[in-house]
């Protein structure tokens, strides 16, 4: 019986389509919604040859020489594994792989490559093409719209393995232009801004058109056939052109919930040829994307396909059954939404002002706990530029403007360019010419208000906790002291003593009440032994006691975040010891037959899951804490509800307010 399961666990392993290469990747919090840059200066203040090289939530130091690479060109790479020995990225339109940091190799690749490239570690990347074909002349290589590269270190090559591929060998006569501009990604959605110029046979008319793309990325490699587009154009886009485009999204409280998702743009007019700064929102866009699909399965009017649309052809519609980032091959369904609202902040005045000599601008925020939002405006000349930061409706700080830095390499820099320093976090601009750099920090700890928030999520920011505030201090220091009885501390708990007849009920008494964690999750351990069935009323947590393995422990009492990939845990730790003395196991026959069926059962299991494993490697990291999964789908929600709407929400989101707040007026 034994052989004939392990025999139907192989066959069904077998059966199992070997897809999802790689799993929904866990970003660090300042990367939380968008990959800023892939390489940082470990110590701009003493800069020698020490890298920071992140992808995909993990994070290595590298020493490479300047024999080897500038300082302003690597800053331009795109990493896509990080290994220190063969590390590959891309750059100036080729792969290449970076041998024990000291040789650097072209990569094989039959294609071009431009460098919108969003890496997943697991050496795969998506990259999107930047089509500039003008003049409608056939290319040299066949082009795909969308593609997942894989990139193999040890033959050192790379291969394209999901695309959407030109709909007919003819593609090119349509397609003027076709780049993405910026992209977000939110928990398993990842959202591609798209600027496309495409030209319409019948009407004898190019239009220039913003398309966002929803990927699905908890269907791993499969992606590509979960996507669903949105588009739009406006009467402007006719005469002006679009040069810089990118999201701006605001959690946090905000006057009008229609303006969370807002596409911000810079634009050349004709025929005065001077820039202006606009802005466009679309209310409500994740749903957006759930009807667009949805409507699309049963053949709506109004929902077309991607390929056609590009090519301005009406398609057969093929009725489907709807279900969430379903697989629907190549035909991606796609909407011209109407209804723009045209977007304006107050804090944004200064864009206006400053648009004509805009060369680029770019936009980080901070997710929870910091909901924090800066803005780069990035001038030519530099001595305009600014970064403004806005902290919600009541308080608008001033930008802070370049022309009150005093630095010769500011007032003296003819090219260069601004990048986003993971750590220290902050804007670093470097001239092109002289490898010259200035770091412009961007503050964090001061915007952490407890303890708890200061050490679970600025730890690896330098934050520490003093005199009741959240301070950045970049001393050494011991990762257990800050995290272990530094913010809370237990004071008693009771009872010492636990056996199977005894009330398992186990009482803490802390020094201070836990933070209100609907973000984060609270786990209580003594050794291996789970306290569950968590209740807390102020500095008073009760729990029920598992009792799995005998011995004396101490309590700890733990709180984690499973969002991003370097929060830290903090826990408190009990001084007494609590003994537990677990049920025996009586060894008798009913127990030689449990132990011996349950092994079966095990090794099934295990092999089961290896399989499994194999096939959605690292799908699902973090397993011990059971509530983990639903604060995912909470944490979605908040994000759903705030990008949507705030009405819809419930009560628990974090990011709502229910305190008036003071509107500034909107001016233009
Ligand atoms: C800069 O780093 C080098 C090498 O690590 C070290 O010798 C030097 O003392 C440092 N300088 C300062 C000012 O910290
Ligand atoms: C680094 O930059 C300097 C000055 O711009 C240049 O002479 C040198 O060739 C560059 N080195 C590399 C490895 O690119
Ligand atoms: C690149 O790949 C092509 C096709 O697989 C092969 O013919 C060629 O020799 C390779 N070039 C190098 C430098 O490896
Ligand atoms: C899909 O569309 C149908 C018909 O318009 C509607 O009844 C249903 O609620 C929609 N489902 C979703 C998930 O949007
Ligand atoms: C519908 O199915 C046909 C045949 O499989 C295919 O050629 C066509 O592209 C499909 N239509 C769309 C919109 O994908
Ligand atoms: C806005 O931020 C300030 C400073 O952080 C804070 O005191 C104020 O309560 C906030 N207002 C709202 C409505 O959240
Ligand atoms: C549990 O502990 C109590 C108190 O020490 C003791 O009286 C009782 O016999 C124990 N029960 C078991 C099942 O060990
Ligand atoms: C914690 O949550 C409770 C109820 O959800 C609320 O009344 C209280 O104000 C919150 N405390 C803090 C510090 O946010
Ligand atoms: C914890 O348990 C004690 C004793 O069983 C009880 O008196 C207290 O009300 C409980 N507190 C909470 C917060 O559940
Ligand atoms: C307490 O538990 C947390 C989470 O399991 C763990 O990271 C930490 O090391 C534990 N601390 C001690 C002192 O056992």
């Amino acid at each position: 019986m034994f052989i004939q399961l392990l025999i139907w666990i192989f066959q069904f392993c077998l059966l199992i389509p070997k897809a999802y290469s790689f799993s929904t990747p866990k970003h660090d919090i300042a990367f939380y919604y968008k990959t800023h840059a892939s390489v940082s200066l470990t110590n701009p203040d003493n800069h020698t040859t020490s890298y920071g090289i992140y992808v995909a939530g993990k994070t290595i130091t590298i020493d490479i020489p300047t024999s080897v690479v500038n300082l302003s060109e690597i800053l331009d790479w795109k990493v896509v594994n990080p290994n220190k020995d063969r590390l590959m990225f891309v750059h100036k339109n080729n792969p290449y792989i970076l041998i024990n940091q000291q040789r650097i190799e072209k990569m094989n690749y039959s294609g071009e490559l431009s460098d919108s490239i969003i890496a997943f570690g697991d050496n795969e990347a998506l990259h999107v093409p930047t089509i500039s074909n003008p003049n409608s002349i056939k290319p040299v290589h066949t082009w795909n719209y969308i593609e997942l590269l894989h990139f193999d270190d040890s033959n050192e090559k790379v291969s394209v393995l999901r695309s959407l591929p030109m709909l007919k060998d003819d593609d090119w006569k349509f397609i003027k232009e076709w780049k993405m501009m910026d992209y977000i990604h939110f928990d398993d959605k990842l959202y591609l801004l798209i600027k496309r110029s495409i030209w319409n046979q019948k009407a004898a008319k190019v239009t220039q058109e913003i398309s966002i793309i929803q990927l699905c990325l908890d269907k791993g490699s499969e992606l590509i056939s979960s996507a669903v587009e949105v588009h739009f154009t406006r009467p402007e886009f006719n005469t002006n052109q679009i040069i810089d485009l990118f999201f701006v999204y605001i959690f946090g409280p905000l006057n009008t919930e229609n303006h969370r998702l807002e596409f911000h743009t810079t634009q050349l007019t004709s025929p005065n040829i001077i820039k202006t700064y606009q802005t466009y929102a679309i209310t409500d866009i994740v749903s957006l994307f759930d009807q667009t699909a949805n409507e699309s399965a049963i053949c709506s009017d109004g929902i077309t396909s991607l390929r056609y649309h590009l090519r301005s052809e009406v398609a057969k519609c093929n009725e489907t059954i709807y279900e969430s980032c379903s697989t629907t091959e190549n035909n991606v369904p796609s909407r011209n939404v109407e209804l723009i609202l045209p977007g304006s902040y107050t804090f944004f005045l200064l864009f206006y002002s400053l648009a004509n000599v805009l060369h680029k601008s770019q936009f980080i925020t901070l997710p929870y706990p910091y909901l924090r939002i800066n803005i780069l405006m990035h001038t030519r000349p530099l001595i305009n530029s600014a970064i403004c930061e806005y902290i919600n409706n009541s308080v608008l700080h001033p930008c802070l403007n370049f022309n009150t830095i005093d630095s010769s390499l500011i007032s003296n820099s003819l090219q260069g360019n601004f990048y986003i320093n993971k750590h220290p976090f902050g804007f670093i601009y470097v001239d092109k010419e002289t490898n010259n750099f200035n770091l412009i920090p961007i503050e964090m700890c001061s915007h952490l208000k407890t303890c708890a928030h200061c050490i679970m999520y600025g730890l690896y920011s330098d934050c520490i906790w003093s005199n009741f505030i959240c301070v950045h201090d970049t001393q050494p220091k011991s990762k257990a002291k800050q995290t272990v009885d530094r913010c809370n501390k237990i004071i008693n708990i009771s009872p010492l003593i636990f056996n199977s007849s005894l009330p398992r009920r186990l009482t803490i008494k802390l020094a201070r009440p836990l933070i209100n964690a609907s973000e984060e999750q609270i786990v209580i351990q003594a050794g291996d032994n789970l306290c569950t069935d968590i209740t807390m009323k102020k500095s008073i947590v009760n729990c029920s006691m598992l009792l799995t393995t005998s011995g004396e422990f101490k309590i700890n009492i733990s709180l984690r975040s499973d969002r991003y990939a370097d929060a830290a845990a903090i826990s408190a730790v009990s001084t007494d010891k609590v003994n537990i003395l677990a049920p025996e196991r009586r060894h008798d026959y009913t127990f030689v037959v449990i132990l011996v069926s349950f092994s079966v059962t095990l090794i099934s299991l295990s092999l089961l899951l290896a399989c499994v494993n194999y096939n959605n490697k690292y799908r699902n990291e973090f397993l011990v804490v059971k509530s983990s999964t639903n604060i995912m789908q909470m944490a979605s929600k908040n994000i759903r509800s705030a990008l949507s709407s705030l009405s819809r929400s419930r009560s628990y989101s974090t990011w709502r307010s229910t305190s008036k707040i003071i509107v500034p007026k909107h001016s233009k």
